[in-house]
């Protein structure tokens, strides 16, 4: 819900949003094939026309105005509250009343009615479904440099968003490893720069950069603490630092390097720009000084392991 809210303040005015259990409906002025081309973690993206209860359903779609001639309905099951049974009786009757008026095409329709059904039944045109295949094709596993630090494609994405970087903007990676964070930035449009201390994982993410036809990635071998005399600021930053397991912090205890990070960060990013970085615990957000918490993700790992999300704001200098 935090990916797609972002992605729906793109256009710089805060989305309004609503959600009922895992159905989301935003008020954005975005585009919504630009949420279908983003997001990574939603299921799919529809125009929404209205959300009632059953019983208003019937009033509503006596007037419901379609796009084309033909179409279909499909109905989404958000709560286990509701049998595959309710599904497929809530499609046929809604079929049915719209089929006093448009024809109905299960294959090739010129429009889909999509209801989300939830607490409430949300209704909307789909617009499209996301497309998790590429991000399986994208995974640490299948690219020519691959390394098991790297996050999934689709979390990496994930924390891209979280930043709101549009295209042409500029996405900042200071430990950017096999490049898996840049990677999504650049698939987005963004110009993307990374840097990492290992010379191994520079000329890594370049190949995996390139292998995806991103040329323009600025990659560098360089500590963290360099991006501090970076110039001229940058727009994002989306970043996965060590957490000291399997990812090395080249010796340096986690809370000095992390204390660096955010102070680089901080003068690296223009004001107001966002810093999205995953923490290995949330111990460490009292070190992101001059930045205001934004919102914090847990995403659990596994039962030992849980890593959080943040997404901070760079405060405006007085
Ligand atoms: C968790 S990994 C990043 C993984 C990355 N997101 C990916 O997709 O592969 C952290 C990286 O930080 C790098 N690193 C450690 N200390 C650093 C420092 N002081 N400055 C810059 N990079 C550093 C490590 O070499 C490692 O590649």
């Amino acid at each position: 819900m935090a990916e797609a809210a972002a992605v729906g303040s793109l256009s710089g005015v805060e989305c309004a949003m609503e959600s009922d259990g895992r159905a989301l409906v935003l008020d954005s002025q975005v585009l919504p094939s630009v949420f279908v081309s983003r997001l990574s973690l939603a299921w799919s993206v529809s125009r929404h026309m209205v959300s009632c209860s059953a019983r208003e359903l019937d009033v509503f779609l006596e007037d419901a105005e379609l796009p084309g001639r033909t179409f279909r309905v499909r109905v989404s099951r958000l709560h286990k509250s509701h049998s595959p049974e309710d599904g497929r009786k809530l499609a046929r009757h809604v079929g049915k009343i719209l089929s006093e008026r448009y024809s109905v095409d299960l294959k090739n329709p010129d429009t889909e009615v999509r209801i989300l059904l939830s607490g409430k039944c949300h209704v909307g045109l789909l617009e499209g479904e996301i497309d998790r295949s590429p991000f399986e094709a994208r995974k640490s596993e299948n690219r020519p440099f691959k390394h098991p630090i790297s996050l999934h494609p689709r979390l990496a994405r994930a924390l891209v968003n979280l930043t709101r970087a549009s295209e042409g903007q500029t996405v900042l990676d200071p430990f950017c490893g096999t490049g898996g964070i840049l990677l999504e930035a650049g698939l987005m449009g963004c110009h993307t720069l990374g840097g990492d201390i290992d010379g191994r994982m520079v000329d890594g993410t370049r190949l995996n950069m390139s292998h995806y036809g991103i040329s323009d990635a600025e990659i560098r071998k360089t500590d963290v603490s360099s991006w501090a005399e970076q110039n001229p600021p940058v727009d994002s930053i989306a970043t996965d630092p060590p957490y000291g397991r399997s990812a090395s912090t080249a010796k340096e205890p986690i809370g000095s390097l992390y204390s660096r990070a955010f102070s680089a960060c901080h003068s690296a990013l223009k004001e107001g720009g966002r810093l999205a970085i995953v923490l290995p615990s949330e111990t460490h957000v009292p070190l992101a000084c001059g930045f205001t918490l934004d919102s914090m993700h847990p995403v659990r790992v596994h039962r030992s392991l849980t890593r959080y999300f943040c997404v901070f704001k760079k405060n405006q200098s007085k």
